[in-house]
């Protein structure tokens, strides 16, 4: 009846969800997704749609949900700070509740690529200097792809009461992902 998508960009999987659902709610950190995802809702007569900007918080969503969705996002948000998204998202799923949270756990990156990845995160002007070679706009973002452990995000949704955890593996150009499919349970996960 309720559904989340975390990350929902133009509203790809919002719209679909819409029809499927009583209410949706949209939620993506980008004002100009948020515009565009309005735009397309509006477009394809989609009307019980909320689009909230997302905060790490996430304080403009209330309520229980009984399906949390998130897909190509987490993967881009470093990893300790998309843990807590992860545990904060399952924290709202209802009682039987499901969630799908796609997620990279290895980038497929070449040990030259990982050293200039590396380079463009944590060395000033690097980002800046390597769009330049490349022929990109300076001030081009770099798109993070995280490596998640799996252990640590079947730990944190064991801890917000999944019971039943479902894999599925991914292939993102390269990287290697999951999806973890996770029942929300009220039963005690270790019995
Ligand atoms: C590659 S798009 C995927 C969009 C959509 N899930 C889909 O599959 O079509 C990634 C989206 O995640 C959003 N995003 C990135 N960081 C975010 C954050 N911290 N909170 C919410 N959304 C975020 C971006 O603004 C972008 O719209």
């Amino acid at each position: 009846m309720r559904a989340l998508d975390f990350g929902c960009g133009v509203g790809r999987l919002l719209i679909p969800l819409a029809d499927r659902c009583e209410e949706v709610t949209g939620v993506d950190i980008s004002p100009s997704m948020l515009a565009e995802t309005r735009r397309n809702c509006d477009a394809a007569g989609a009307r019980n749609v909320k689009l909230v900007r997302a905060d790490d918080a996430l304080s403009g969503v209330s309520g229980s949900f009984d399906f949390v969705h998130s897909y190509i996002v987490l993967q881009h948000i470093p990893v300790e700070r998309g843990e807590r998204f992860l545990a904060k998202l399952t924290s709202m799923l209802a009682t039987g509740g499901v969630g799908i949270f796609q997620v990279t756990y290895e980038s497929g990156l070449s040990s030259r690529s990982r050293i200039l990845y590396w380079a463009k995160v944590n060395v000033p002007s690097a980002n800046w200097l390597l769009n330049i070679a490349r022929g990109r706009k300076p001030h081009a973002p770099l798109m993070q792809l995280n490596e998640y452990s799996v252990t640590r995000l079947l730990d944190i949704l064991c801890k917000e009461g999944c019971r039943e955890v479902y894999v599925r593996f991914s292939n993102h150009g390269g990287a290697r992902g999951v999806l973890l499919f996770a029942r929300r349970s009220d039963a005690p996960v270790f019995t």
